[in-house]
């Protein structure tokens, strides 16, 4: 039996650890340096990180996803941070990485910024070949163990107090392509995008501005598994395509102090296949105060709402 597990974090927004120069904050970072230290610096700490690290050397996936969000302000400083903390865990080749609107703040040089995520975002060299592909360029799409791993951006500057997304034209395409590779392939085929693919409040002003344009992908191309973050809350959901059902999974920040029993968790998925047929698993492993351990639980299928 082929069996593969993945340990899935999001929206760490690891504590800015240099202090950002002057010239630095002439643009949308003010209000989000004003906010650090008004809020977000007093619910994010290094000893959640720690613990956090821990218990995912200790469970030992085979692979990490982190869907986004892994800094604040997107200072080139908080990029470096952020890759140096994902190598405490693993080895790049194990790590997928999606960025979200923090780690897009304001419009940035690739050398200056994801650049220093290159490992984490590479399309496999084979598949890259095959598709013409730039280097470190979104879409990506890395196969482990028959698990086909499509990382998407949504990640562009928005407006100061909105945190929408947007997948564009060319993404769409690359998407299509990669879609039409992996149809002749029995892959457990894992879709990765740091904004829901659901809309979120009236005008989704903080969702997915083009979610229409890969719901309508989907409708042609199957896929088993969809992850995001973003929200900072856990949601199971299922979004209903021509052809089949795929289960969405968000998760809430993984490493958020938690105070008024709001959950910082991260999710555990256990696929594996079968006579052919693919199945997973999902636990959640959840941030126990108390203790400064991470618990876990088993997510049960009636949780899951169509
Ligand atoms: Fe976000």
């Amino acid at each position: 039996m082929l069996k593969y597990s993945i340990s899935h974090i999001s929206d760490l927004h690891l504590p800015i650890k240099k202090k950002p120069k002057y010239k630095e904050l002439f643009n949308k970072r003010i209000i989000g340096f004003i906010n650090w230290h008004l809020n977000r610096k007093n619910n994010y700490n290094d000893n959640i990180i720690r613990d956090l690290i821990n218990d995912l050397k200790k469970q030992g996936s085979d692979h990490l996803i982190v869907s986004g969000d892994l800094v604040n302000l997107s200072l080139e400083d908080e990029y470096i941070n952020a890759s140096k903390i994902l190598k405490k865990i693993s080895i790049p080749e194990n790590i997928s990485v999606v960025p979200g609107n923090h780690d897009c703040y304001i419009q940035m040089d690739f050398d200056k910024s994801i650049i220093h995520w290159k490992d984490y975002i590479k399309t496999d060299v084979v598949l890259s070949k095959y598709f013409k592909m730039k280097k470190n360029t979104f879409p990506y799409l890395k196969v482990r163990n028959e698990i086909a791993l499509i990382g998407l951006s949504t990640a562009i500057p928005t407006l100061p107090f909105m945190c929408y997304g947007k997948i564009g034209k060319d993404q769409l395409r690359k998407l299509e392509d990669i879609f039409i590779y992996l149809s002749k392939k029995n892959y457990f085929k894992i879709l990765i995008l740091h904004h829901p693919i659901h809309k979120i409040g009236p005008f989704n002003y903080k969702g997915l501005l083009d979610n229409d344009k890969l719901i309508k992908l989907l409708d042609d191309y199957n896929i088993e598994l969809l992850l995001h973050g973003h929200l900072h809350k856990d949601s199971i959901t299922y979004l209903k395509t021509k052809n089949s059902i795929i289960p969405c999974f968000g998760i809430p920040s993984s490493s958020k102090v938690n105070k008024k029993a709001k959950q910082t968790s991260y999710n555990k998925y256990e696929i594996y296949k079968m006579n052919d047929e693919w199945n997973f698993n999902v636990y959640r492993r959840i941030y126990k105060n108390d203790i400064n351990e991470f618990m876990q639980e088993k997510i049960e299928l009636n949780e899951i709402k169509i």
